[in-house]
């Protein structure tokens, strides 16, 4: 009954430039739990990744994100990944002059206790370890950031860091895109390999195909800042065979976009609002 981990988001809203774009979100997982994200484009999905992670450009309007009886949105960025928070970025960031190797000891570093700090000599053992097992070239280490990484080598560098740091809570962004079919394997093997009851997931993709290799225990669909729908695994086989018509056309959808059509902002239609002057 009792699971060693419970995240639960409650009424979570999110603006970007003073535009509302996450209406509300609710999700609750617990430990060993995989939850599938899914939904058109523009729809919301990597903006609650963000709002979650505390990407300075999304302020959070609303809402909490409660992980062991602490709000995450209360904390700074650092503390959420103390906490256990860690997100694989649909874009990861490339950055110049800091290798591959002191990103992550730094980030290891970061979350242990001062004077408890791993030993260089264990860290590279772990590190070669993981990239062996997720087949990264060993020269990685030492290269920059991201920089010049092609898509898929970026991707697969996203999972070493989740490899290495063994977050709590991991949100993987379209882990899935770019990658050719045996890296999306070794990709999949890296997740599975993590999966635990005091681990949850949540991962969001377009395809089907990624959750052949990752079982989602619940499927969750996002449309207008929302999330319109949930179910088990068969949710995402349904949407691969028909698309997003049909939950569209069951809920009334016409348009499932958030923050692109003026209709968020102006309820009234334009050609009635009187000019200023
Ligand atoms: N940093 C930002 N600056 C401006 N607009 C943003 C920003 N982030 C998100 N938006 C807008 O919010 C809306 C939702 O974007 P989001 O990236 O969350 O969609 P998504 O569901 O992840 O789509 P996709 O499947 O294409 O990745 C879009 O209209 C997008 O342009
Ligand atoms: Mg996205």
């Amino acid at each position: 009954m009792s699971n060693s981990l419970r995240f639960v988001i409650k009424g979570l809203k999110a603006s970007v430039e003073n535009k509302e774009i996450l209406k509300g979100i609710d999700l609750e997982m617990n430990g060993g739990e995989v939850h599938a994200v899914m939904g058109p484009n523009g729809t919301g999905k990597s903006t609650l990744a963000s709002s979650l992670m505390g990407h300075p450009k999304y302020t959070v309007t609303e809402g909490t994100a409660v992980l062991d009886g602490n709000d995450l949105l209360e904390m700074e960025v650092d503390e959420r990944s103390r906490a256990g928070l860690f997100l694989a970025m649909q874009y990861p960031s490339e950055i110049a002059g800091v290798t591959n190797s002191d990103f992550l000891r730094s980030a290891l570093n970061a979350r242990r206790e001062e004077g408890n700090e791993i030993s260089l000599i264990k860290f590279i053992r772990q590190m070669e370890k993981k990239m062996k097992e997720l087949e990264i070239d060993p020269q990685f280490m030492h290269r920059y950031l991201n920089e010049g990484f092609s898509g898929g080598e970026k991707k697969r560098n996203e999972i070493l860091q989740m490899m290495m740091l063994e977050p709590r809570i991991v949100i993987l962004d379209e882990i899935d895109s770019g990658l050719d079919i045996d890296a999306l394997k070794i990709v999949a093997a890296g997740v599975n390999s993590l999966r635990s009851e005091d681990r949850a997931f949540l991962i969001i993709t377009h395809y089907q195909r990624l959750l052949n290799y990752i079982k989602p225990d619940f499927v969750h669909v996002m449309m207008q800042g929302r999330i319109v729908k949930s179910g088990g695994s068969e949710l995402a086989e349904r949407l691969e065979a028909e698309g997003y018509d049909w939950v569209k056309e069951e809920l009334g959808i016409v348009d499932e976009t958030v923050g692109q059509s003026e209709e968020d902002e102006f309820k009234v239609p334009m050609n009635t609002i009187a000019p200023k002057y």
